[in-house]
Order: structure tokens, then C-alpha cells, then sequence
């Protein structure tokens, strides 16, 4: 049983603000460059002592989450070696390109590391994004995901996150790929003041993974023109493998605004408004 009393910890949502593809290792897994940030939304985690590895599953996004050995929660705390009992809220889509997975494993070793368990090293063994997600906060993160720098250029990014509902499998995505050594993404600048600067910028660089995921799945397309349809919109960009997208805005009343809009006109996509940081 997991302790009522026990603090859920927040696990973010992940946004790849820019995710370049820029080599391919021997043993198959791709080089990335890419600059991730986190939402102020996302599932809940509770982790508590127990005789041995349990995990439960609510929220409103629980539907088709597995409670097997198959959930990275579970690959996660016995990857730590030690047992807990977890509550997973759910509250992200999953498979969706903003972390639901790997959030909620770093969240999982970091509820397991406040019991005095530290966080093994190798974490990127269980998915690409769980190093980068065991800090949430804005970081560049390289190599397979392993290597992993805070950022302090970026101002905070009101934002609308969007999931048009279909998933992506992240190897499918990763092998539609037809160029595999794009450029990195350079020194990024000292400080961007405000959203439409970041904008600005964001926009000389790309999410490589966006053209392969949108000829797998066309709703992508779909999301990214009707985000950047939508009222002062300064930038539609998809996250991660897909099929997540993410659109930037100056202030938190436009993005508010254009979410009403966006869901109003499609009701069966996810939409939330948020802050990046
Ligand atoms: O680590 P994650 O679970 O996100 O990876 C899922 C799959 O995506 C991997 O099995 C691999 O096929 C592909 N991948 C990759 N290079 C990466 C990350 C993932 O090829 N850096």
C-alpha cells in the first residue's frame, strides 16, 4: 500500500524545444543536441517503503497504462534496488513525445533517493529522456541523452502543449530518418529577454524527428497548422519522436486564449496551456 501522507512528487511535462539528430552510435541509438525544457503541469508520483515492488495507476490519462513489469516506474525502482510502493497519477498522454515515460521513472529515483537510496548512474539504460528529466529544469542535452547541462539563456515560455490523440512509436520514427548526421545546434546565445526573442531564435533551429514522424502519422501535420493558425502564435514545433506538439506565445492570456480556441474546434485533441521553464 502507498502512504496517503507521503508528498506526491511532480513529474513535468518534457518539451524538446529544438532536437537535433546528429550521428548514429554503432549499437544503433542516434546523437542527439537538444534543448529541453518543463512544463508546470504533469503526472503525480508517490514513492513509499515497502516489502517489495508495487504500482498502482489513476488519474484521468490511466486508461491503457500498464501496471506490469513493463512500466518504466517499475524498471526504474528496481533499477534502484530497492523496494517501493508507487502511485502513479496520470494525468500526461502516453508514448506522446513529452515524457509521460520518462518523467514519471525520474521521478520515481527521485522519490526513492529522498528514502536515502542515491540515484544509480547509467539512468539513460531505461529511456533517453531520464537523465535530463531528474533535474527538470531547462537543460541542452547530448549524446544519447546521458549528457546533460542546465541552461540559463531562456525566459520562462507561456505555452499550449497539444496531442492530437494518435501515438507514435519512437523506433519507427528514429528509422524513417533519412539523414542522420544533421548539424548540431551551436553555442546558444547568453540571454534571451523574452518570448519573441526566444522564438526568434528557436526558430533557426529544428526538431529533426518532425518530417520522418509526420509521414508516419498525418494528424501531426494536422496539430502543427492549426497551432500555428492560432492568434499570435510565435512558434509550432513538435516534441520529441511525436506525436506531441508544443506552440509559444508572448503572455499566458494568449496561449490561454488560443487553447479555448484550439479545443473548441478540436475536442478530441489534448490541449493544456502551460509555462516552459
Ligand atoms: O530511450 P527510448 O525508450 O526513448 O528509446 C526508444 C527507441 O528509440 C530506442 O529503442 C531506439 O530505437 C530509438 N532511439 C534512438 N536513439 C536515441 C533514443 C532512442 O535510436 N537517442
Amino acid at each position: 500500500m502507498t502512504d496517503p501522507e507521503a508528498k506526491p512528487l511532480l513529474a513535468p511535462a518534457k518539451v524538446n524545444l529544438a532536437l537535433h539528430v546528429t550521428g548514429r552510435r554503432d549499437d544503433g541509438y542516434h546523437l542527439l543536441d537538444s534543448l529541453v525544457v518543463f512544463a508546470d503541469i504533469g503526472d503525480r508520483v508517490q514513492v513509499t517503503p515497502a516489502g517489495e515492488w508495487s504500482l498502482t495507476v489513476s488519474g484521468p490519462r490511466a486508461a491503457g497504462v500498464p501496471t506490469d513489469e513493463s512500466n518504466l516506474c517499475l524498471k526504474a525502482a528496481r533499477f534502484a534496488g530497492t523496494p517501493v510502493a508507487i502511485h502513479l497519477e496520470k494525468h500526461l498522454p502516453s508514448e506522446a513525445g513529452i515524457g509521460g515515460g520518462s518523467s514519471d521513472a525520474a521521478a520515481v529515483l527521485r522519490g526513492i533517493a529522498a528514502l536515502g537510496t542515491p540515484i544509480p548512474k547509467g539512468t539513460e539504460q531505461l529511456g533517453a529522456d531520464v537523465p535530463v528529466c531528474l533535474t527538470p529544469r531547462a537543460a541542452r542535452m547530448q549524446g544519447v541523452g546521458e549528457h546533460v547541462s542546465p541552461v540559463t539563456t531562456l525566459p520562462p515560455l507561456p505555452a499550449l502543449l497539444v496531442n492530437p490523440g494518435r501515438p507514435v512509436a519512437t523506433p519507427a520514427v528514429f528509422k524513417q530518418l533519412e539523414t542522420r548526421d544533421n548539424p548540431e545546434m551551436g553555442p546558444l546565445p547568453e540571454r534571451l529577454r523574452d518570448p519573441e526573442e526566444a522564438a526568434l531564435y528557436l526558430s533557426s533551429l529544428r526538431n529533426d524527428l518532425e518530417g520522418p514522424a509526420m509521414a508516419l502519422e498525418p494528424a501531426i501535420g494536422a496539430a502543427l497548422s492549426a497551432l500555428g493558425a492560432l492568434p499570435l502564435c510565435l512558434l509550432a514545433r513538435m516534441s520529441g519522436s511525436g506525436a506531441s506538439c508544443f506552440a509559444l506565445f508572448p503572455t499566458q492570456e494568449a496561449a490561454r486564449t488560443a487553447g479555448r480556441m484550439l479545443s473548441a474546434a478540436h475536442p478530441d485533441w489534448w490541449v493544456c496551456d502551460t509555462v516552459l521553464s
